[in-house]
């Protein structure tokens, strides 16, 4: 069975990294809740995608450079905020696993303060984590610190060596672009132990041909058509 994993929750319905989306995506039941992370000036979490919050606010900006309150006046699309990651782990409330893709460097300890503060005190297991990055530097110090919590390798291109990247890095799994996957590279994969989930395919057509593919998980923006 293929994976269905809601891209930036279901960010084809919902504005993107959203309460909402989030919500949209566990009504269309996936198996995992994706989220971008990264720290903001004051130090907290946030979810969203970008460095600057231009695209998908109404500021303009680096992240990094604002504290929360600054990001918390922001309009992220339909009146919703820029949520903590704190508050998009209260409302995925465990209904689906979350696979929190790090997108700032430094930040491998408090997404692991995190993640440990719901297992340990708000009865989320280990397993619903999936900690993910392009950057596998920040990946490496993050499984160091939490060889316990499964990490995705994000590629996008085909590398020498194939999965090795991954390998390397002790991941549960590979998570190749729709541009840059083949045969070699999911089979590769496997062979290494390694699942596949492919990012990010939103036409039918696309979502069919990684599926012949023998990927075992699918990052849509709608997540319905996977
Ligand atoms: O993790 C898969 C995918 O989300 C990575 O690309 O740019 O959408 O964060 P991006
Ligand atoms: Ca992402």
């Amino acid at each position: 069975m293929v994976l269905k994993i809601g891209h930036r929750g279901a960010a084809g319905y919902e504005p993107e990294n959203t309460l909402p989306s989030f919500k949209k995506a566990l009504e269309l039941n996936v198996d995992l809740v994706e989220l971008d992370v990264q720290a903001c000036k004051s130090g907290e979490l946030m979810v969203i995608h970008d460095l600057k919050v231009d695209r998908t606010t109404n500021g303009t900006g680096y992240v990094c450079e604002k504290i929360f309150n600054e990001l918390r006046i922001l309009d992220a699309g339909k009146k919703q905020t820029i949520p903590s990651l704190q508050e998009a782990l209260d409302m995925i409330d465990k209904k689906a696993k979350v696979n929190i893709e790090i997108k700032s460097e430094g930040i491998a300890r408090p997404v692991f303060n995190v993640i440990l503060e719901y297992v340990k005190q708000k009865g989320w297991s280990w397993d619903d984590f999936l900690v993910s990055s392009f950057n596998h530097y920040e990946l490496q110090k993050f499984s160091q610190l939490a060889p316990q919590v499964k990490t995705g390798a994000i590629i996008a291109g085909i590398p020498i060596g194939y999965a090795q990247c991954a390998s390397m890095l002790k991941s549960y799994s590979l998570h190749p672009s729709k541009e840059f996957i083949n045969q070699a590279l999911v089979d590769d994969a496997h062979n290494r132990g390694l699942k596949v989930y492919a990012y990010t395919l939103n036409e039918p057509e696309d979502i069919q041909k990684v599926k012949l593919l023998g990927v075992d998980g699918i990052f849509s923006n709608f997540p319905d058509r996977i």
